[in-house]
């Protein structure tokens, strides 16, 4: 069983090609959330695999609510794997999902990286595809490697890109991650897809626009990315930097 959560395809697309060369089955940390499902029995000797980005240096907060009510029924002996997706330093995140996996009795077997495209636009520009195009094609090098490692059950940390003070960079994150930064254009159609697919139910539309109701979200940044006429910002920076979804994956 490979849970994840994506917002913008990249872990979306490593679960389901890991699952597909393991005889795996994925699950979406998002659809659990808003099913309030967290309870799962495994089968003798499955793989419980988790897949996720990296936000400033450590776990999405969404991700984070998810392991905290994660109640899993054990069956023989599990070999236990995280996979992040990340574009710079991943920071503290491995060492994160081992401590809350260490609440309910699970221990890190393999940890895997995979640099992807980098989605947090208020500092990367995403607008020359060449480039895009580029670090999606080194992935599958790496997410051909994971598969290699998952399916003999390697052990070990196959992580060299931690960085130091990752807790420093974590705060702005867990304080920060303020919606009143979020503004929608005139373009925005009404379409009311940004409030579907918010994972934490921040944005209510009214009157078709979209209105962030809760202070603080996971900043996931989905609706910015998957507006169909872009018309989500964040702050001054995220209109000159383009839009991104995987293209190799259905959201
Ligand atoms: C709020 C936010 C913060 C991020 N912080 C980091 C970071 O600290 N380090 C990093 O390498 N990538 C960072 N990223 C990039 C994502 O981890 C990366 O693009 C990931 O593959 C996105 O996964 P998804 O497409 O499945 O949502 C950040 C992205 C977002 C939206
Ligand atoms: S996804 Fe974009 S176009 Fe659709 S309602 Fe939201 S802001 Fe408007
Ligand atoms: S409001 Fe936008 S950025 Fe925040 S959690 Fe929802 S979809 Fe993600």
């Amino acid at each position: 069983m490979i849970f994840y959560f994506s917002a913008t395809g990249n872990c979306k697309y490593v679960a389901t090609r890991i699952a597909s060369a393991t005889n795996d089955i994925t699950v979406s940390i998002t659809d659990c959330l808003k099913t309030n499902t967290f309870d799962f029995n495994l089968k003798h000797h499955e793989n419980i695999g988790f897949v996720t980005p990296t936000y400033f240096w450590g776990l999405p907060t969404v991700v984070i609510d998810f392991l905290e009510q994660l109640k899993i029924k054990m069956n023989g002996k599990h070999y236990v794997y995280h996979i992040i997706t990340y574009g710079t330093i991943n920071g503290q995140t491995h060492y994160m999902m081992s401590n809350y996996l260490k609440k309910i009795c699970l221990s890190l077997d393999g940890k895997f990286i995979v640099k992807m495209v980098d989605t947090w636009t208020p500092i990367f520009n995403l607008t020359d595809k060449d480039e895009n195009q580029k670090k999606l094609a080194n992935a599958e090098r790496e997410i051909d490697t994971i598969i290699e490692y998952v399916n003999d059950k390697i052990k070990g940390d196959y992580n060299n890109r931690k960085g130091h003070f990752a807790n420093l960079v974590y705060a702005i994150y867990k304080y920060g991650r303020k919606t009143k930064k979020f503004t929608v254009g005139n373009s925005c159609i009404e379409c009311g897809l940004c409030e579907k697919q918010c994972p934490v139910l921040a944005i209510k539309t009214d009157n078709g626009k979209p209105k962030w109701i809760k202070k603080q979200c996971t900043l996931c940044l989905g609706c910015l990315h998957r507006c169909p006429k872009f018309s989500i910002q964040y702050g001054n920076k995220t209109k000159n930097h383009g839009q991104y979804v995987n293209p190799n994956v259905k959201l």
